[in-house]
């Protein structure tokens, strides 16, 4: 898609009210984002409290481009080698550089910073006008599900926060996030970009955050990206009163709401359908179940998203 005439007005307009450290959610090719200036504390802040989100947890700051992000932080060979998946939907975790201009509030005081380069023109367009890295957590209330339109974000927000539309998002689910410490590599959290890609990439595998690991990141706490109905997982055919999201055959007569993840049975496709699907069924049902989805590839992230949406709520 390439940046419309009526979306550079738009541009121009919401870069200013970001350097006045206002708020305005964005497209990516995973989810919406919800920008705020990186370096202006008091606008990071607003991030935190709008969407209700514990200070500890830091924040993804979007860059531009490669050069944007080596003012930020450190790149160790390995770590360049990872950006060239830039731009996509990948996060790095790397060390802060020490005269990084940055709130602190954005690391929640950790010496390291998620980056990355996001592959949508819009968002591209809106970091450059603004003339500044901007920090963006997926533009939902802390602990509910991401939103992958635009209406879905004005929704959550009852209107508060201006919306860049750049359409559905493509992926449909949030970047990878890796840890890169010297020539190690943790994934802190599945995502858009499949671990077994990124191992073929830097021919080396890349290890999993444990449960317990010390960085504390609600996308990884039990319980997150939830509905408000409850989830059964793995699920062969709903039962009475549940809506059922099914992925590839579906079943013959459902009572219930039905949407299907994809009927040819690609998790591509599935990705890209998740977030709107739990969104469509939260609205119409008490109750969700959804099929089992396959472990590999994408199935990684597509899967870890729902185990955390079926966790029991805090
Ligand atoms: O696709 C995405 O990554 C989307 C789009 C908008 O870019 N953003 C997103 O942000 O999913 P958010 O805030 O919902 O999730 C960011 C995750 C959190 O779990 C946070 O704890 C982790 O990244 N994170 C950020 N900085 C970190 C750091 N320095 N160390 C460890 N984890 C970090
Ligand atoms: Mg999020």
């Amino acid at each position: 898609m390439s940046v419309a005439a009526s979306n550079s007005l738009d541009i121009v307009h919401l870069a200013g009210l970001l350097k006045a450290g206002k708020l305005v959610a964005f497209p990516t090719e995973t989810v919406y984002g919800l920008g705020a200036d990186a370096t202006n504390s008091e606008a990071v802040l607003g991030i935190y409290e709008i969407k209700g989100r514990p200070r500890f947890n830091p924040l993804i700051v979007h860059c531009a481009d490669l050069a944007m992000a080596e003012k930020l932080v450190e790149f160790s060979p390995l770590a360049r080698r990872l950006a060239r998946f830039w731009p996509g939907p990948l996060t790095l975790v790397l060390p802060k550089k020490s005269d990084a201009r940055l709130s602190d509030l954005v690391t929640a005081g950790l010496d390291t910073v998620g980056v990355r380069v996001p592959a949508h023109p819009l968002a591209l367009a809106l970091i450059r006008a603004a003339g500044t890295p901007l920090a963006g957590p997926s533009a939902n209330p802390s602990g509910k599900l991401s939103p992958t339109t635009a209406e879905q974000v004005r929704k959550a927000f009852h209107g508060l926060v201006p919306v860049l539309d750049g359409g559905p998002c493509t992926a449909g689910v949030e970047s990878t996030i890796l840890a890169v410490a010297g020539d190690a590599v943790t994934q802190l959290r599945a995502g858009a970009l499949p671990r077994g890609e990124i191992e073929m990439a830097i021919g080396q595998p890349i290890a999993i955050a444990s449960k317990n690991a010390a960085i504390a990141a609600p996308g990884m706490l039990a319980s997150h990206y939830a509905p408000n109905a409850r989830l059964r997982l793995d699920a062969s055919a709903p039962r009475p009163g549940e809506a059922y999201l099914a992925f590839g055959p579906e079943p013959a007569n459902p009572s219930g709401p039905l949407r299907n993840l994809s009927p040819s049975g690609d998790l591509r496709e599935a990705a890209r359908n998740l977030f709107s699907m739990l969104h469509e069924l939260d609205a119409l049902s008490d109750a969700i179940a959804v099929a089992p989805i396959p472990h590999s590839g994408l199935g990684e992230a597509i899967n870890d998203r729902l185990k955390r949406a079926a966790a029991p709520r805090p």
